[in-house]
């Protein structure tokens, strides 16, 4: 202790404010939890802490003086005491931040995000290539009457495709006009048709309905994309040319078409689609020249104006290109097989 001139009373006095002073600089320096523990023992300890020597001190000072000597001190024990209840709280309140603070070190927490299901990526990406071709995009409902799902087509009331074990007929229609679930795009050719002129470009998918036993490449409900392009001058060249630019930007490369002799009661003359791609021949629908007694039963001029069709499965499509060997995975909605795409 440095002397200090005086009475024994300024000596105390000088001791206290050092004191004072010394313990508020140590906790004002304090940078944690224990540096402010360290500076209480040695400020305010119960055995060696250095209020308890200036107690000490008290001793020395005349009695006349001790009343006054005694004040001082408390007030010094007073201070010192909340200096260093101050210091800790500001390092509890750090610690308790702490203690549910966010460890910025931890990975996070992977979002799971939604994405679109295989068929419906297929139908966006089938649109887009189409469109780019010029053509547009229109929808039909999916519960046709026997005119725009078979008549209008040229499909004859005894025609197999109209047999009931065939279809997906509505209970609550089996009057004269039944109605059904649509079995085919085809469909939307005729609505089209009858509400709008040539020339046309237009492209439907969406779903159609079959009784079919599900199994690897068959199931009752699936997708169509069908094509209708009418313009004069339109010939199977332009058909082929259409097939081969949207397999060519769809499944990427030079992809060919094959066109195979078949029959459609709605085109004439009418082929199936084959499209090769890793060295296989894959088919992929039916196409054709639209037949003059389509055009005929949605009012055009059959001898004014021509235009072709194709119909495509966009299962068939897809599971092609994604190397899927079973539809019904498509289906199973189980996210493993999901997640993939
Ligand atoms: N609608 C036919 C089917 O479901 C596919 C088809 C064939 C559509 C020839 C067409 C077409 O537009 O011209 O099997």
């Amino acid at each position: 202790m440095t002397p200090v001139a005086g009475t024994p009373l300024d000596t105390f006095r000088a001791e206290l404010e050092r004191l004072r002073h010394d313990a508020a600089e140590a906790l004002a320096a304090a940078t944690n939890a224990a540096a402010v523990e360290a500076a209480r023992v040695e400020f305010a300890g119960a055995r060696s802490g250095r209020l308890k020597a200036a107690q000490k001190l008290l001793g020395a000072v005349p009695a006349a003086d001790k009343p006054a000597a005694g004040r001082d001190f408390n007030d010094t024990k007073a201070s010192v005491a909340a200096l260093l209840e101050t210091a800790q709280e500001r390092f509890a309140r750090v610690e308790d931040q702490a203690d549910d603070a966010i460890d910025v070190t931890l990975p996070g927490e992977a979002v799971t995000l939604g994405r679109f299901h295989p068929i419906t990526q297929t139908i966006r990406q089938i649109q887009e290539i189409m469109g780019q071709l010029g053509f547009e995009c229109v929808d039909g409902p999916e519960v046709e009457d026997q005119w725009h799902n078979f008549e209008a087509l040229a499909i004859s009331p005894e025609h197999p495709a109209r047999d009931p074990l065939d279809n997906f007929y509505l209970a609550v229609a089996r009057g004269a006009d039944p109605l059904l679930l649509r079995s085919q795009t085809s469909t939307v050719q005729i609505r089209v048709m009858e509400s709008r002129d040539p020339p046309l470009r237009i492209v439907s998918l969406g779903r159609v309905y079959r009784p079919d036993t599900a199994d690897a490449t068959h199931y009752p409900m699936f997708h169509q994309v069908e094509g209708l392009f009418v313009e004069p001058g339109t010939n199977m060249a332009h058909l082929k040319s259409v097939l081969r630019l949207f397999a060519s930007r769809f499944l990427g490369g030079d992809v060919h078409v094959r066109f195979r002799p078949s029959f459609f009661p709605f085109t004439e003359p009418s082929v199936e689609v084959d499209m090769e791609w890793g060295g296989r021949w894959v088919e992929m629908g039916g196409a054709g020249m639209v037949d003059p007694a389509v055009l005929a039963a949605v009012g055009y001029d059959q001898d004014a104006v021509t235009g072709f069709a194709f119909g495509l499965g966009v299962e068939r499509i897809a599971a092609r290109r994604y190397g899927v060997e079973d539809i019904r995975d498509f289906y199973r909605n189980d996210v493993r097989f999901l997640r993939q795409f």
